[in-house]
């Protein structure tokens, strides 16, 4: 039995056959219409999600399968003081695969430690979000072409976002990756992420200024300030509107840059530059309808003919 608490999870091999397969589920639906019949799906999240747990939901409900769980701590047992532990041994019981959504970092991996079925990290605290970043690979190598050689600026709060830490750490893996780190002083990215792009000669640069960049980035990721992970809101009044990607901004960037989002989006990307074929930011979410899809059948080690 296996989970995935990161994308290091998968082999780089592993993930290239999870991608075509998310390419063929896109291509031929119908082949997995029935494909988790009689199969059942929970969703364990104890931190809000529109995107994440509906599209794990719909997900399974395109597999043919169903779904069960909960989507607020306080609608669930937590709030009598279960712990995870015992929550994940009751839901085993329940259903044949679990997505799990925490504010603790390494909660999903001591739910997994203890489960009898499937647990997926569905993002826990400012870790990782491991499927966030299937969907994000997804998204480049569908549109690029390839999961290499580019430049890729990461913009925002690179030190609570844990989309750009999985993010950053399933692209170590490929060839010639150049990274670009744009951040305010107060949310940079986390010294052992930097370590690691040391340890590997991996090429990169802390910048502030996003203007400064625009012109040499392939892939230009953008991020929210993370609101719920701050201990106090004058910084986060301070720091929210830092950047603000407008078209002025886009003038200066390539014809083929793209610009992911994992969204939420709050003021960091004006609405006006939603029209521009570069920005693939919900693209970038149909895509990871595809990839869960993927995700589910292979972790449940169900084969389509
Ligand atoms: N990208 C993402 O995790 O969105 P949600 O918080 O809405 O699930």
């Amino acid at each position: 039995m296996r989970h995935l608490m990161s994308p290091l999870d998968f082999s780089t091999g592993e993930l290239d056959r999870l991608f075509s397969l998310a390419e063929d589920i896109e291509q031929h639906p119908e082949k997995y219409a029935h494909a988790c019949e009689g199969k059942k799906l929970a969703t364990c999240f104890y931190e809000p999600s529109t995107r994440t747990r509906l599209s794990f939901e719909a997900a399974m409900l395109n597999l043919g399968g169903k779904v069960l769980g909960f989507s607020d701590a306080n609608s669930s047992s937590a709030a009598k003081g279960e712990s995870v532990s015992d929550t994940i041994r009751v839901i085993s019981c329940f259903a044949d695969i679990c997505a799990m959504r925490h504010p603790k970092e390494g909660a999903p991996m001591v739910a997994a430690s203890l489960s009898s079925i499937p647990v997926i990290n569905a993002g826990d605290g400012g870790h990782q979000h491991p499927t966030q970043t299937l969907t994000d690979l997804l998204t480049i190598r569908a549109i690029k072409g390839r999961l290499d050689n580019f430049t890729i600026g990461l913009c925002g709060d690179l030190k609570f976002g844990r989309t750009v830490h999985s993010l950053i750490n399933a692209l170590v893996r490929y060839e010639n990756i150049n990274f670009v780190f744009i951040s305010p002083d107060e949310l940079t990215i986390p010294e052992y992420i930097i370590e690691t792009l040391r340890e590997r000669n991996i090429p990169f640069r802390e910048i502030r200024k996003l203007e400064e960049v625009m012109p040499e980035l392939d892939i230009l990721y953008m991020t929210r300030v993370q609101k719920e992970r701050f201990f106090n809101e004058e910084d986060y009044v301070r720091l929210k509107d830092y950047y603000i990607l407008n078209k002025e901004k886009m003038q200066l960037a390539k014809d083929d840059m793209i610009v992911l989002h994992p969204l939420p989006r709050v003021n960091e990307i004006s609405v006006e530059v939603d029209d521009d074929p570069r920005a693939v930011y919900f693209r970038q979410v149909q895509y990871g309808v595809y990839v869960r899809m993927a995700l589910l059948l292979t972790l449940l080690e169900i084969e389509v003919a």
